[in-house]
């Protein structure tokens, strides 16, 4: 179907506003939320989340107070956006279930983005990053049946493998070897500069995440756990980061996040299958409509034109699903990936690398929580926990061991 969101009627913008009553939505019950609507809700809070601190950079660095204005309204939506969709997720619901949640979201998400992207480059990193989140979920999984005796199963569903992907004590690198080339934001196909911006999105809310509900765990490993995967995420965040092209505009930019919005939520109507989720996604689509065609407007009289920098017609929508073949083929052949300044491969084809081994001793030298975890949840219930659905580990050495 092709959607051209320069001219479709949006919500007029002074018409976005919402009561208290309105945003205070019903939490959906956690017992039968399909894990993809889960995603869903996770995904486009980041990005509404996103959308509201890039807002208020730009308007710290801009000097015309009639665009602080525009922006200023723009973002108080962008806000009670990001309460309505935040707000769906129940009060029973633990950090830590919704952690699982964050995980199976960067799994599925950042697989689908690397199956898709058109950049070898921008693949690479996106493959680089999807073993690590992997990782991250095994571990929590296993916290979780150490602390609260629950099967991780029953909250990612059949849908996401849960086994060891690159240990997390060997993603701990030199902060140099984070560093990624940029893409040109005018020889990239735009879907990589969504795609990018999309990941950095929900990387982002994952660290904040995990920066401030880390320490509402009880026990101690839990506690390392949170703050030892804190730090891989703010190594995410910076990889990511750097894709996106320093060169582009303010304007430009928020051109460009506002119309990421438009195509989010218009991929996410077509798949949602929970009617309450659903019309959220439908009218949030009509009110970033009525952004982005304010944004392109005064885009244009500063000189630059939309349509270069976004195509007219959205490109095919971004969606949720199982990737266990395509997880498990990157898993068989870049488990000992690893990074020196922008590059990406195995050890033996990247130069020497002392700092990365000087953090590893730095930071590793008295246990790793992520190895902690794992071996008291193994004295706890007998065996690692994992959820492996196509047959054994793919990596002989990460099978199961008794
Ligand atoms: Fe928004
Ligand atoms: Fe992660
Ligand atoms: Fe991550
Ligand atoms: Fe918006």
């Amino acid at each position: 179907m092709s959607f051209n969101p320069f001219k479709e009627r949006g919500i007029p913008i002074e018409q976005q506003l919402r009561s208290w009553s309105e945003l205070n939505v019903k939490p959906y019950n956690k017992k039968d939320i399909h894990p993809y609507t889960k995603a869903r809700i996770i995904l486009m809070n980041g990005v509404e989340v996103e959308g509201a601190i890039f807002s208020h950079q730009f308007s710290r660095n801009c000097d015309n107070m009639e665009l602080k204005k525009q922006l200023a309204l723009t973002r108080r939506v962008e806000q009670q956006q990001q309460k309505v969709i935040n707000w769906l997720s129940p009060g029973d619901e633990t950090p830590l279930e919704t952690t699982i949640g964050y995980e199976q979201v960067a799994v599925d998400l950042t697989a689908f983005l690397a199956m898709n992207v058109p950049d070898k480059y921008v693949k690479q990193v996106f493959d680089f990053g999807l073993l690590e989140d992997f990782d991250h979920l095994y571990r929590y999984s296993n916290l979780l049946q150490m602390t609260e005796g629950m099967k991780a199963e029953q909250l990612v569903g059949k849908l996401t493998e849960i086994t060891p992907g690159r240990p997390t004590k060997l993603e701990h690198r030199h902060a140099f070897d984070d560093i990624r080339k940029p893409c040109d934001r005018k020889a990239a196909d735009p879907l990589t500069k969504l795609f990018v911006l999309t990941l950095v999105a929900g990387e982002q809310q994952t660290m904040n995440f995990y920066m401030n509900l880390g320490n509402t765990f009880k026990e101690q490993v839990g506690r390392g756990l949170y703050l030892e995967i804190a730090q891989i995420e703010e190594q995410h965040v910076t990889q990511y980061g750097c894709l996106l092209d320093p060169k582009t505009p303010w304007i430009e930019n928020a051109l460009l996040h506002e119309y990421n919005e438009c195509w989010l939520y218009w991929s996410f109507l077509e798949q949602e299958t929970d009617r309450q989720v659903k019309n959220i996604w439908e009218t949030h689509l009509n009110m970033e409509l009525s952004h982005l065609q304010a944004i392109a407007q005064i885009a244009q009289q500063q000189g630059i034109d939309p349509e270069q920098v976004v195509p007219a017609q959205f490109p095919k929508p971004l969606l949720f699903a199982s990737q266990i073949d395509y997880v498990r083929d990157i898993l068989a052949t870049q488990v000992d990936f690893n990074a020196f300044d922008t590059e990406i491969g195995p050890a033996n084809k990247l130069p020497e690398n002392p700092r990365y081994a000087k953090v590893q001793s730095i930071l590793n030298a008295q246990g790793v929580p992520s190895e902690d975890v794992v071996t008291a949840n193994m004295k706890k219930s007998g065996i690692d926990y994992r959820l492996e659905l196509a047959g054994p580990h793919p990596v002989q050495e990460l099978r199961q061991k008794k």
